[in-house]
């Protein structure tokens, strides 16, 4: 498991070491430079934990080793911070393309199966945001994996460096499948929400992490929550725990996952930005018992002022799920009310009541 250290892969370790895959316990060699999200895993049997940069080259020897002697390469390693995308272009390309290069080729080589991370940005825009239809026909919204066509934006607007890497990713592993028979999986998420996702500003690291990091750090430090552009964008939530559960349906269903791209997502939790800072808003004034945290200020910010120059945004993510119902009897349970219920109960309680404490005190 490559970047076994991230949200992702912290919970996905969690689920395979303590559930199993299959029945059995599967033996588990995780590669990451941080271990903060995994400490609690990596004194297990049937973990073996490497602390590093697998993309160095010094490390590929022992890497080689590691993906000739697995059933299955999960690789998680990305930068998939939108803050960064147009920022730092040259980092996020290398980061998602050039240093997975090598290990599907590896793979390729070695036979090993590989199940890799994408992401739903590699759709891009939809065709509805080109023809003004407000999105009244669904062919022009829904994702599909096979057919949708994949719309980015111009070079200049950089935002886009990240999900035209990852669709080379893509590309580059399906040429691999072609012409060296590697066997893949290629996983899109739609965002996974839920507990040790990415970093709360000031607390677990410095920085614009993704939104629901964003707004849960305005929540605890009682700063405005920021709607960027109007805060009109749509995301479709699904719970980490619906994730990781279609993420070891295929694992334990290697001949239906085996040579196919899979949107996961939760079709129900659709959501503009604006609907979702009102919604945890409401559900941290319920969580903390602080009932000025309903009016809680939510002021507008643009994407220029946000992020800089060159971002631009996915205006909507309605995945089509019919291939994971289909493929692995995969079905997302979790509605967004209780995903960011659990969500922000965790955080709560590792840094809201602390807080308050420290208040009062003071
Ligand atoms: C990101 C990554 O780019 C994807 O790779 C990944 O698949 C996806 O997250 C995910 O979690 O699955 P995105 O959804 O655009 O994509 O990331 P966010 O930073 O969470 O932004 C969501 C929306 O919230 C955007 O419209 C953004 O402009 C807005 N936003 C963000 C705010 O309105 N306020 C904020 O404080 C932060």
């Amino acid at each position: 498991m490559l970047g076994c250290g991230g949200f992702v892969g912290s919970h996905l370790l969690d689920r395979c070491l303590s559930h199993g895959l299959g029945g059995a316990v599967p033996e588990v060699v995780g590669w990451d430079l941080d271990d903060r999200k995994i400490r609690h895993l990596v004194h297990h049997p049937n973990f073996i934990f490497r602390q590093g940069n697998c993309a160095d080259p010094d490390a590929r020897g022992q890497l080689l080793v590691d993906l000739r002697d697995a059933d299955v390469v999960l690789n998680l390693a990305a930068i998939c911070n939108p803050a960064q995308y147009n920022t730092q272009p040259y980092q996020v390309i290398r980061a998602n393309f050039v240093d997975t290069f090598d290990t599907v080729q590896m793979c390729a080589e070695a036979g090993t199966w590989l199940l890799h991370f994408s992401t739903s940005e590699v759709y891009g825009r939809t065709l509805s945001s080109y023809v003004d239809d407000s999105y009244a026909d669904p062919a022009l919204y829904e994702l599909e994996e096979d057919s949708t066509p994949l719309v980015m934006g111009p070079v200049a607007n950089q935002r886009w460096s990240y999900a035209c890497a990852k669709q080379l990713m893509e590309r580059f592993i399906y040429g691999c499948h072609t012409e060296f028979g590697l066997r893949f999986t290629i996983v899109r998420p739609l965002n996974f929400f839920g507990p040790r996702m990415d970093f709360i500003p000031g607390r677990e690291g410095e920085g614009v992490p993704r939104v629901l990091a964003c707004f849960l750090g305005a929540l605890l430090d009682r700063k405005p929550m920021l709607l960027v552009d109007g805060g009109m964008a749509r995301r479709t939530i699904v719970g980490i725990g619906d994730a990781v559960d279609a993420v070891v349906r295929m694992l334990e269903r290697p001949d239906a996952a085996a040579n196919q791209v899979f949107n996961v997502g939760n079709r129900a939790n659709e959501v503009t930005m604006r609907g979702l800072a009102e919604m945890m808003r409401r559900i941290y004034a319920d969580v903390s018992g602080d009932v000025s945290y309903l009016s809680h200020p939510i002021e507008d910010v643009s994407s220029a002022e946000f992020y800089g120059a060159g971002y631009e945004d996915c205006d909507r993510r309605m995945p089509n799920l019919a291939k994971a119902r289909r493929l692995l009897d995969w079905e997302p349970r979790m509605p967004l009310e209780d995903v960011l219920r659990e969500t922000i109960q965790y955080y709560y309680e590792k840094y809201g009541t602390g807080r308050a404490a420290a208040t009062r005190a003071a």
